[in-house]
């Protein structure tokens, strides 16, 4: 690890200095000190950071082990930076696409057309775009990779048309067809991965599928609309980010930015503050659904905004059962659910809200898990919690029922979750995208992209985003992850301490607190930290979804990338560079532990990329598998 010499650890200090630090007027603020202060407090990371004194005022969990200098664990040479249209992978690795936007599912569907780029009904048999969240499912020798599809650029899917936008009923169709989730059996043969063709198991769940809300929300007054006057039968999911498994055997995807698709054919409708907390506005993004479909026009349709914005669970074997929407895990805009099973069998799941300024969430079944037994209710009846940092890196969930928040029900709760979070004082949060949970040990983490209205703006509920916690820095361009331990190791526990991870930044631009942490240097940064996830050796895996403009600020970072952390020593090195103007988001393995696939989304979205075709072709979302030349374990 690098340490600049130019930032010192600061001194340990107290609560009253530390307050006083992050409250002062801005020309006096020591960010250097603040962050010094969270990363290295109770000495998480090890590698001489002071763990003493704090460690007794602080002690309700064992730390880790401190270690003279960084292991030996990272038995690759690490890749450098690049903006090529390729993928980068260390020397002794390769890669090769598995799966692309477009490619057929079935026999019957139509190869993918790099002019027209496709059709309503060629996309409707055919993988979605821009793979996000995904999971290897292996069950009886068969492999199904599900992953989401959560938005188009609309630049590249409507390519054939002069205004870059839906111009005909069957556009939007396309359109509709190409969000959602895409199920479908791969397989290896002599290496190589591909798909298997017409597979009981393939599958597309779309903008239009079918979809049964569960929970406590199910049939209330807001979810009814005139399509649905029961309130329990919706249509469709999109906008999926993240996701999430389940012991299982479920699939979890994850509604993110799902007010992006709604609009108003009334140009004078005002639209409700609880429609405003997520975004929703007389236009939409350019998606045009409502010119085609109702639903999303909010003039009409007010109340099928609260019909999205949940986490939805598929079951990936069988092709025929209904997605439900799971409203006791909340309504915001969820980037992936992390679900852990506590050691007396309650089911956890943590859960970020990616919007600038919104909060970090956590779900406590009533029920225990038990192998073999009913699972149905699990994500059904629970409690939900919100988090509260505190700056001398302790914290609480606080719960959200009717008590807590003064709303009417536990209905309302998970409608208006983001009202109830705020009514409780919850921390905001720089944009919380994954949370990953460590396999061997109680301890969480999550990817705070970045967040630009740090300090200078509160959140679309009002509430205030000062320099606090685990989000020191002002306009926040880099991001940073944090992490967290349940109190004695239990995470029903209400109780938790925390420390950040890595403080991700520009260590040959700035020499401040946005040069980053001790453990980011000019070998390995990156920006906005989003896809994280754990391998079975407790090696944290991290994608970006950044800046690549390789300028500036972010000058020498490159393309998009994915990184691995040792948690113990909190060393980072690179593992692989995206092609142009992707997004390097999504991670699975496959059971063997000999191919790790990973999610290229959107390489192109400003028209600068032909991968993985090459020249003359459309650019296309893809998913690759990565392996090692000698066929050995990765992970
Ligand atoms: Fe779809 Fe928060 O990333
Ligand atoms: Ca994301
Ligand atoms: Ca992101
Ligand atoms: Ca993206």
């Amino acid at each position: 690890m690098t340490n600049h010499n130019n930032r010192e650890i600061a001194s340990d200090l107290s609560f009253d200095d530390f307050d006083e630090i992050i409250n002062p007027g801005p020309e006096v603020t020591d960010f250097e000190k603040i962050i010094e202060k969270a990363m290295s407090r109770r000495g998480f990371l090890g590698g001489g950071l002071a763990i003493g004194a704090s460690a007794l005022v602080l002690g309700t969990t064992a730390l880790t082990p401190m270690k003279a200098q960084a292991s030996n664990v990272f038995d690759f040479e690490p890749v450098k930076t690049n903006s090529l249209d390729t993928i980068t992978v260390p020397k002794g690795y390769s890669w090769q696409v598995v799966t692309q936007w477009g490619d057929p599912l079935w026999s019957k569907s139509i190869e993918f057309d790099h002019k027209t780029r496709g059709t309503g009904e060629s996309q409707e048999l055919s993988i979605g775009d821009n793979n996000d969240g995904m999971s290897l499912f292996t069950v009886k020798g068969r492999n199904i990779l599900v992953s989401n599809n959560e938005y188009t650029n609309r630049d590249i899917i409507y390519d054939n048309r002069e205004s870059k936008l839906p111009e005909t009923a069957d556009d939007i169709r396309k359109g509709k067809a190409a969000h959602g989730v895409t199920v479908v059996e791969i397989e290896q043969n002599d290496k190589a991965w591909s798909i298997v063709k017409d597979s009981q198991f393939n599958r597309r769940i779309t903008a239009d599928t079918p979809m049964e809300i569960t929970g406590p929300a199910r049939g209330h007054a807001l979810l009814k609309t005139e399509a649905d006057p029961t309130g329990t039968q919706s249509l469709g999911t999109w906008n999926n980010c993240g996701n999430g498994r389940t012991p299982w055997g479920t699939y979890l995807a994850c509604e993110e930015n799902f007010n992006g698709y709604f609009s108003s054919s009334d140009e004078n409708y005002i639209p409700s503050d609880a429609l405003k907390r997520y975004g929703i506005k007389n236009e939409d993004w350019g998606y045009g659904w409502a010119t085609e479909d109702q639903r999303f026009d909010i003039s009409k349709n007010p109340n099928e905004p609260n019909r999205a914005g949940y986490i939805v669970e598929i079951d990936p074997m069988d092709p025929q059962s209904t997605p439900k929407k799971r409203t006791a895990l909340g309504r915001f805009k969820h980037e992936n659910a992390e679900v852990v099973v506590n050691k007396d069998g309650h089911v956890v799941v943590y859960m970020g809200d990616d919007e600038r300024g919104e909060f970090i969430y956590r779900f406590v079944s009533d029920e225990k898990y038990v192998e073999g037994g009913a699972t149905t209710d699990l994500l059904n009846n629970g409690k939900l919690y919100v988090a509260k940092f505190n700056d001398d890196q302790t914290g609480q969930w606080l719960e959200l029922s009717p008590e807590t928040t003064g709303m009417k029900s536990q209905a309302e709760i998970c409608i208006y979750s983001r009202q109830a979070a705020s009514a409780v004082g919850a921390t905001t949060m720089d944009r919380p995208e994954w949370v990953a949970s460590h396999p061997q040990k109680a301890e969480i983490y999550c990817a705070l992209t970045n967040n630009k209205n740090r300090g200078k703006k509160p959140n679309a509920g009002g509430d205030e985003t000062p320099l606090t916690g685990p989000n020191p820095r002002a306009a926040n361009l880099y991001g940073q992850i944090v992490r967290w331990r349940p109190k004695n190791q239990n995470h029903t526990s209400d109780k938790f301490s925390w420390d950040l991870f890595a403080m991700a930044g520009n260590p040959t631009v700035h020499q401040d607190a946005y040069a980053g942490s001790k453990n980011i240097d000019q070998h390995n940064m990156f920006n906005s930290p989003d896809g994280i996830s754990f391998d079975n050796n407790g090696k944290l895996w991290i994608q970006t979804d950044g800046n690549y403009s390789n300028k500036d600020e972010f000058a020498g970072m490159g393309n998009n990338q994915m990184l691995i952390g040792d948690t113990e020593t909190g060393e980072i090195q690179r593992f692989l560079v995206g092609p142009k103007e992707c997004e390097v988001t999504g991670i699975t393995w496959s059971e063997d532990r000999r191919t790790v696939f990973v999610g290229i989304q959107h390489p192109g979205e400003k028209g600068d990329s032909t991968f993985p075709g090459g020249e003359g072709t459309a650019p296309r979302s893809a998913i690759v598998a990565v392996t090692r030349d000698d066929g050995s374990v990765i992970g």
